[in-house]
């Protein structure tokens, strides 16, 4: 094993038994990336050295997290996704008196935003609660925040229309300058969590989780055990979408899922292990 492999295992070790991190299920060639970018940017000169600030710099934990998460998202990431729940999803959600949406990994809120915006147009949006987590608290702030840069709000504008958008998208935000903030009422319904997909349990019961973007960061065993984490989460009947990267056709857990939309990754929850449909 090169000294580069070992240093790599023992960073995960020390953010494990110092932190209660646990990276030891990450895919290793992108993990192995995000770790020599984070020696570069903290001029750390070596992963021995990251061990140390790790180890010894209490402040340095967050900064590790920031770095290892890769919080990148945009408003209405991949269109026809959102048209697809709108179309398939939203229809049956409609039928229940209370709603819980279970949106984890939602790095800077881009994606819960986004759904906001496509409930309200539905009508549901009052009668629903989301959860939107992530492990990175920096990322959670920026998210409650729902403050963007201008120059992002063009290409979100063309994917909100492709979404299905019935206004303009500019009806949700004001924009000053290089910036723009999402109107406060999109958070009415909005609850932001620090919740660690690899070592959190359930703590919701969802009738649509979306989980995007992130089990492409976990190895196949990872990916698998969150998967059960979801169907446990889901009341019977209850939707899991995955977007366009990500499957569970691997999975042993895909037995407890049927498919609604092969491409957009919609799966309905219906197995054996599933919980009757809370209405
Ligand atoms: C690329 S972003 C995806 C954002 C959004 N879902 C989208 O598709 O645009 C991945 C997010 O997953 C989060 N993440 C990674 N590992 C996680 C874990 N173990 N628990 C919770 N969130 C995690 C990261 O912090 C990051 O914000």
């Amino acid at each position: 094993m090169d000294v580069e492999d070992i240093e790599i295992q023992l960073f995960v070790r020390a953010m494990q038994l110092r932190h209660g991190y646990d990276f030891s299920d990450y895919a290793p060639a992108s993990l192995k990336r995000r770790i020599q970018q984070l020696v570069r940017t903290h001029d750390a000169g070596t992963i021995s050295g990251l061990t140390t600030r790790l180890l010894h710099d209490q402040d340095f934990l967050r900064k590790a997290v920031e770095g290892l998460s890769v919080p990148v998202s945009e408003m209405f990431r991949d269109p026809p996704v959102f048209r697809a729940l709108r179309d398939k999803v939203f229809p049956v959600l409609a039928s229940y008196a209370e709603i819980n949406i279970w949106q984890a990994g939602c790095a800077h809120g881009q994606e819960v935003y986004s759904l906001a915006i496509m409930l309200e147009e539905a009508g549901l949006y009052d009668r629903t609660r989301i959860y939107a987590t992530d492990f990175n608290d920096a990322a959670l702030a920026a998210a409650a925040e729902g403050i963007y840069a201008t120059r992002d709000a063009r290409d979100w504008s063309r994917n909100y229309l492709e979404a299905g958008g019935k206004h303009s998208f500019s009806d949700y935000y004001s924009a000053r300058y290089e910036f723009i903030k999402l109107d406060r009422r999109l958070r009415r319904h909005v609850t932001f969590i620090n919740h660690n997909l690899v070592t959190d349990k359930v703590f919701c019961e969802a009738h649509l989780i979306l989980c995007r973007n992130v089990l492409i960061y976990f190895s196949n065993a990872l990916q698998d055990r969150t998967l059960g984490l979801f169907r446990d989460s889901l009341v019977r009947g209850g939707f899991l979408c995955l977007g366009t990267r990500e499957n569970i056709d691997f999975s042993p857990a895909a037995a407890g899922f049927t498919d609604i939309d092969q491409a957009m990754r919609i799966y309905q929850a219906g197995g054996s292990g599933a919980r009757p449909l809370a209405r």
